[in-house]
């Protein structure tokens, strides 16, 4: 199992994406596609809804999986965390994406009533990817902090 991420990976390596949007008297329309603005190939495509209040998301690491969050509706509050660093990021625009790289914790929270959150990821669901255990992770990511000293 490659581990590399964990060793490497950065929360300034996750970033905002703003996706084409089609602005229409009738609605928006946004694209995400296969093209230069999303770093890895789309393989597979999933959304979470009807998610109760105060209820979070997430709460794992991948390990090659990269993943790209969209709040299609609503909003939520992503928490990503690579071993040293903790970040915030509010999402809350239709068209803008957050990439989440392998290796970096993320927690999905404040959940607005009725919110959406689209995923569309690098890798078919694998169980084998995920990292779910907090102490694992630290263990992971144990390299970086290390280096530090
Ligand atoms: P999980 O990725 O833990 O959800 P989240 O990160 O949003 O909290 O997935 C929850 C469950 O859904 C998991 O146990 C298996 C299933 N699942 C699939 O079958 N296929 C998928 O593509 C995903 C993402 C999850």
């Amino acid at each position: 199992m490659n581990d590399n991420a964990h060793a490497t990976s950065r929360v300034d390596m996750c970033s905002l994406i703003t996706l084409a949007k089609h602005h229409h008297d009738n609605g928006n329309l946004s694209v995400v596609e296969d093209n230069n603005e999303i770093p890895f190939k789309i393989r597979r495509v999933y959304y979470l809804y009807d998610i109760p209040g105060g209820e979070e998301r997430g709460g794992h690491s991948h390990r090659e999986c990269y993943t790209l969050l969209v709040a299609v509706s609503g909003s939520f509050t992503v928490v990503l965390d690579d071993g040293i660093e903790r970040r915030e990021v509010l999402l809350n625009r239709s068209n803008v994406g957050l990439l989440v790289v392998p290796g970096v914790w993320r927690v999905l929270n404040n959940f607005s009533s009725g919110s959406v959150c689209l995923s569309v990821a690098s890798h078919l669901y694998s169980e084998d990817d995920y990292v779910r255990d907090y102490d694992q992770f630290l263990q992971l990511t144990k390299c970086k902090r290390n280096e530090k000293v």
